[in-house]
């Protein structure tokens, strides 16, 4: 199993570039199913869940050509509308074939996944919104069995709470059904947004994605079209956080700065100097004089989960307390354990951190245990005294696109073992 070694103490200089969006490639990708004329896709990053869900389409019957960062997928025909389970629990974002498949194929049979290290992660709201579209649906062997064998109807959908893929999965079910959908209380995240622009040009009607109201006419069928994935703002946040804690003088580029104000908002009240250089570039610089804030996650635009275990590996080098108060999900701390192996003052409460500073961090053995906490260790380690060895960075391969050349193209002693 791969490892990261990194020494610490470099302050990072230069550009450094985002990739595509995983958490936007991901449904996008499942979207392609929604139609038998081939689907361009441009900016697909190289990571680890892309490459599970190209291998699932293509056992679902789509062809899928790669070449560099575009990837061309036709689904000419639908041969096997499943997602087995050792594909689910690599990736729980499979169950976003659901509402496709059982838009277009009439039925859909789904490895309910299991719970995973930031929390029990139910999908109740996608299926209960597929009942409410006329499905029916059985769990029986761990699977979800879906059907609508006379098609989909369109229905008012309220969600009980705020869900991306949820938000995601039923817009792409209800495209294909008959007359109207309106989904309430929806998730705004651009991700959300830029499936929306893909569908809408495969030809869906949709009104008001990146609202909490999106309206969805349905359509009998869909058709080809080629789309440019966003940029992905939980890697961008990534490079910010290592630029400014560090210590450095870091250029974020092909990025949108739009997608950040709330982690820009939090960074400038520590102290950090953030301004936007150009079309999709922010400059950050480190400050000696780092203050600790407290942060909340919240559904977008607030603060993102995403970037919870980084800000916490930030605040770890401010002056003061701060409480970081995780909202999203009920487990997302495992970081904190392994922040404190490095010498961080980090105390739980439920779903509180409280964060004392600065405390100098020194290099150690450390797990990665999910994707954004391995992030937060990389983080810690830049800043620490002496070597950190991480292991278990394919949770890290799972969502950040070859990290350790990037941040050695910017200084970083890091490599991979
Ligand atoms: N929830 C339910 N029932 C559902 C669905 C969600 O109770 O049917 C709960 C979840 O347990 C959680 C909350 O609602 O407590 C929000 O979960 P959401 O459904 O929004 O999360 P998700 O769609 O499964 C996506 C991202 C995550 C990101 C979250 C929150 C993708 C592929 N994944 O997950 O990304 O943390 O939204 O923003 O888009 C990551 O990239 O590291 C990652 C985990």
């Amino acid at each position: 199993m791969d490892k990261f070694v990194i020494k610490g103490g470099v302050a990072l200089h230069g550009e450094i570039a985002t990739s595509g969006a995983k958490n936007s490639a991901l449904p996008v990708l499942a979207a392609t199913l929604l139609t038998s004329e081939p689907v361009s896709l441009r900016r697909i990053p190289r990571v680890r869940d892309i490459r599970t869900m190209l291998k699932l389409i293509e056992n679902i019957g789509a062809r899928v050509e790669v070449s560099g960062d575009t990837v061309r997928i036709e689904a000419g025909e639908i041969v096997s509308p499943e997602a087995p389970y050792e594909l689910v629990k690599t990736m729980r974002a499979s169950s976003l074939v659901l509402g496709p498949l059982v838009a277009r194929a009439g039925r859909a049979r789904v490895s309910l996944p299991g719970g995973c290290a930031i929390g029990a992660r139910p999908v109740n709201l996608h299926l209960s919104g597929l009942e409410q579209l006329g499905a029916r649906i059985h769990q029986v062997h761990g699977y979800i069995e879906a059907e609508a064998p006379g098609g989909l109807r369109g229905a008012p959908i309220q969600f009980d709470r705020i869900t991306v893929t949820g938000t995601e999965d039923l817009m792409m079910a209800a495209v294909l059904a008959r007359g109207e959908t309106v989904l309430e209380n929806a998730a705004r995240e651009p991700e959300v947004l830029d499936l929306a622009e893909l569908l809408i040009q495969m030809g869906a009607k949709i009104e008001g994605a990146g609202s909490s109201t999106i309206r969805i006419q349905g359509v009998a069928r869909l058709g080809a079209a080629a789309h440019t994935i966003i940029s992905d703002r939980i890697e961008a946040g990534t490079f910010l956080v290592a630029g400014a804690m560090t210590g450095g003088d870091l250029t974020v580029t092909n990025c949108v700065p739009e997608h950040l104000g709330a982690l820009i908002g939090k960074m400038r009240q520590a102290g950090i100097g953030i301004e936007q250089t150009g079309t999709g570039e922010l400059r950050v610089r480190g400050t000696r004089a780092l203050r600790s804030v407290d942060m909340t996650t919240e559904e977008y635009p607030g603060f993102p989960t995403d970037l919870q275990a980084q800000y916490m590996a930030l605040m770890t080098q401010a002056e003061g307390i701060a409480i970081v108060k995780e909202n999203i999900f009920e487990n997302r701390f495992m970081h904190a354990q392994e922040l404190a192996r490095m010498g961080a003052n980090i105390r739980l409460e439920g779903r509180q951190a409280i964060v004392a500073g600065p405390r100098e961090l020194s290099g150690a053995q450390v797990i990665a245990s999910d994707l954004r906490a391995s992030a937060s260790l990389v983080l810690a380690a830049l800043v620490a005294r002496g070597e950190t060895t991480i292991d278990r960075v394919y949770h890290i391969d799972r969502g950040y696109e070859k990290i350790e050349e990037k941040l050695a193209g910017v200084g970083a002693q890091i490599r991979r073992a």
